[in-house]
This record gives C-alpha cells, sequence and structure tokens, in this order.
C-alpha cells in the first residue's frame, strides 16, 4: 500500500499563532507559507496547513503524534514551561498527570485554537516492550 496521508487543513483562530505555538512546542522548523497556508511538516512528511477560520466556528479536532522518549521530554517540558495544562485522559478529567499506555507515555493538551493534542511515546495497541 502506499497511501499516505499529505497534509491536512487546521482552522485556527489565528493561523500564525496557531501554527508558530505548534512548531516552537514541538520543537519544528518555522511555519512555511503556501497559498492561504502556513505549513509545519512533521517527521512522517504530514504537513499540518494551518488555516485562519475567519469567524467561522472551530470545530475542535483531535491530533495525536507519535515522539520519541527525547522528545516527550522535550515537548513536555515545554508544556510545563508555559504552564499549559495538561491531562493523562482525552475526556480531561485527569488534569495535571500523564498516562503510561502500552509501556509508554502519553498526553494530552490543547493547541492555541483549542484543538485536543496527544503526544504518546507507543503507539495504541503496541504490545508492552
Ligand atoms: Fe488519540
Amino acid at each position: 500500500m502506499t497511501i499516505k496521508l499529505n497534509h491536512t487543513i487546521v482552522h485556527s483562530l489565528d493561523q500564525h499563532v496557531a501554527a508558530r505555538f505548534f512548531a516552537e512546542l514541538f520543537g519544528l522548523p518555522e511555519p512555511v507559507p503556501f497559498g492561504p497556508f502556513l505549513g509545519v511538516q512533521v517527521g512522517n512528511e504530514v504537513t499540518l496547513d494551518f488555516l485562519d477560520a475567519e469567524g467561522m466556528e472551530i470545530q475542535m479536532q483531535h491530533y495525536a503524534f507519535l515522539v520519541s522518549e527525547a522528545e516527550f521530554d522535550q515537548i513536555f517540558g515545554r508544556i510545563k514551561e508555559r504552564g499549559l495544562k495538561y491531562w493523562a485522559d482525552p475526556g480531561r478529567t485527569r488534569e495535571g498527570a500523564i498516562n503510561r499506555h502500552y509501556g509508554g507515555r502519553g498526553v494530552y493538551f490543547e493547541d492555541a485554537s483549542g484543538h485536543l493534542l496527544e503526544i504518546i511515546t507507543r503507539p495504541y495497541g503496541s504490545s508492552m516492550p
């Protein structure tokens, strides 16, 4: 199978704020303008194209990222540095905690527009290491 997700649009309250927030938090290169979008590419060549919602109501989406243990430390460190709220679960009932699913670490937090982001060090369904 050769089908790969290539890009997706991330509706944002302010695309500049949202793209920068994402790139900085994840330690990724500066957002790249392309047409009306500001693109930030992640490691598997998927680009998140941040776009101003221009007053339209933003439907909350969920974006989950598989990261290394070292990247988790860096990103989670920035989450705490910035005083962002974070949760161990997608229902946001376990605030200030992370989860240990599949023998890894996972945490949920919000992007600059309220989308629910997640970082995990082990994919869902992984067997324990
Ligand atoms: Fe998820």
